[in-house]
């Protein structure tokens, strides 16, 4: 690598800015984190990231060791490089519309720091049109000269430092040039890079991407709603439907929720906006994954109505978006909806959440109860709802733990994660679970 080609601004230390910061720092770039959360810069000081992510620990403090990784709350002033990688986040406002604030700000600070020749590229999940009518246009109020690509992040939380450098990377540029620019940072990550045509077909893909993630879910979960209505067990029809037939491609059911599902099909929708057409199955999609809590929610509470005058305890398992692979990341976790839900439905139950991943700052702005453990939540509990997939969750004894809860208790498992014939629950507690009730 030519030294100025080693040397890259990347805006935004988030998820994807640190993952990605970290990367290419332990690969022998140069980079300069641009980061305007403070608690982020103070932590990153300590060598410490703020979430949970597998190594990334160690290679951070490698990284700020050997001085391959720099981090500032604006880009120095007179910073050598001239390669800016934007990272920000893309979340939902009150309207339910992508936020494009953030893009924008950061885009005029690349636009005061970029020299000619100067190579963008975006990697936030966007609406189709962003890179060239917003990123583009604004710094073109300053320079002609500078290449333009958009390359999507697709790694998920929890494994993001290993799947960055095995799955392809899609690289749009805005013309031959830029795209291959962007390639020659990319092929030292991973062996696939694909140049496609266009920025807008870059940004395409990784809405189509995940929108599709959310039908798949979705409809695992209809499937689940059907079998309960028609009392037959989900596991079963999908195990035994896909069973060495290939064509039957299923999910398992379960709520999801998560920073990236929650919005993208609304961004996939904003971008046909001026459109005569609208993403109609995916927008059903995310309907049903969107009311699955509510639905639920009233489901359980009719159960407990049957056993109980009064329902004294709800403790809910696991607050993080997702439980495999592991991640402390509430954003849009379902669990919230989940648990105000709950509290709506039982305002004098006592009602609490555990997840040791998990820090006590989220607990705090949500103002959940904190469960300190596993035994703390069946304690006389009244129902215990198992929210998602941790294995902490799934090896679980049920049977030693039906002991502590209340007589004719309920174990809710949204996830499956057990099999109901072979539990054998003690002092009456049952065992049920979404699709097999
Ligand atoms: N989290 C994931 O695993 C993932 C995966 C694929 C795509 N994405 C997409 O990538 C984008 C970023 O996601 P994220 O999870 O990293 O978001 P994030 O909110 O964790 O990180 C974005 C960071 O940018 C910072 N920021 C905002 N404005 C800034 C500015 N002007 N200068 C410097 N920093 C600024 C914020 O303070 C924040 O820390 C989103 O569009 C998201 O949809 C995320």
């Amino acid at each position: 690598m030519k030294n100025n080609n080693k040397e890259i601004c990347i805006l935004g230390l988030g998820y994807v800015g640190l993952t990605l910061s970290a990367t290419l720092a332990d690969l022998g770039f140069k980079i300069t984190g641009v980061e305007i959360r403070k608690k982020i810069l103070d932590d990153l000081q300590n060598k410490r990231p703020h979430f949970y992510e597998p190594n990334l620990n160690k290679i951070l403090k490698k990284i700020i060791s050997n001085k391959n990784f720099k981090f500032y709350n604006k880009i120095p002033h007179n910073w050598a490089g001239n390669t800016y990688i934007i990272t920000v986040g893309t979340p939902l406002d009150e309207n339910g519309n992508s936020r494009v604030d953030l893009i924008k700000n950061v885009s005029k600070e690349v636009k005061n720091s970029i020299k000619d020749n100067g190579l963008v590229i975006l990697r936030s999940t966007v609406k189709v049109g962003t890179t060239r009518n917003i990123v583009k246009k604004i710094i073109e109020k300053k320079i002609k000269k500078f290449d333009i690509a958009f390359c999507p992040e697709r790694t998920q939380e929890g494994k993001a430092l290993t799947e960055v450098k095995k799955i392809p990377q899609i690289i749009g540029g805005l013309d031959r040039k830029s795209a291959e620019r962007a390639r020659n940072i990319f092929k030292k990550v991973t062996k696939t890079n694909l140049i496609v045509s266009s920025l807008e077909t870059a940004e395409l893909i990784k809405l189509v991407d995940n929108s599709q993630r959310d039908v798949y879910f979705s409809y695992a979960n209809e499937i689940a709603k059907i079998c309960d209505e028609l009392k037959i067990s989900a596991t079963e029809v999908i195990n035994t439907g896909k069973f060495k037939y290939g064509r039957t491609n299923l999910a398992f059911p379960g709520p999801v929720g998560g920073p990236c599902l929650i919005k993208d099909t609304y961004i996939l929708n904003e971008s046909l906006n001026n459109k005569k057409l609208k993403p109609n199955i995916a927008l059903a999609a995310r309907n049903i994954n969107e009311n699955l809590t509510k639905d639920i929610v009233l489901q359980l509470r009719s159960e407990l109505k049957k056993r109980y005058k009064k329902v004294d305890k709800i403790s809910l398992l696991g607050f993080a978006f997702k439980g495999n692979p592991p991640t402390d990341d509430t954003r849009d976790s379902i669990s919230i909806k989940f648990y105000q839900e709950i509290k709506k439905k039982f305002p004098k139950s006592d009602i609490s959440i555990y997840d040791s991943l998990v820090k006590d700052d989220d607990y705090i702005h949500f103002g959940f109860k904190k469960s300190n453990n596993i035994n703390q939540s069946f304690k006389n509990a009244n129902i215990i709802i198992i929210l998602n997939n941790h294995k902490i969750f799934k090896n679980l004894n049920l049977k030693e733990k039906s002991k502590l809860m209340k007589s004719k208790g309920i174990i809710y498992d949204c996830w499956n994660l057990f099999d109901k014939k072979r539990l054998n629950l003690k002092r009456n507690v049952v065992y049920s679970a979404f699709g097999n009730i």
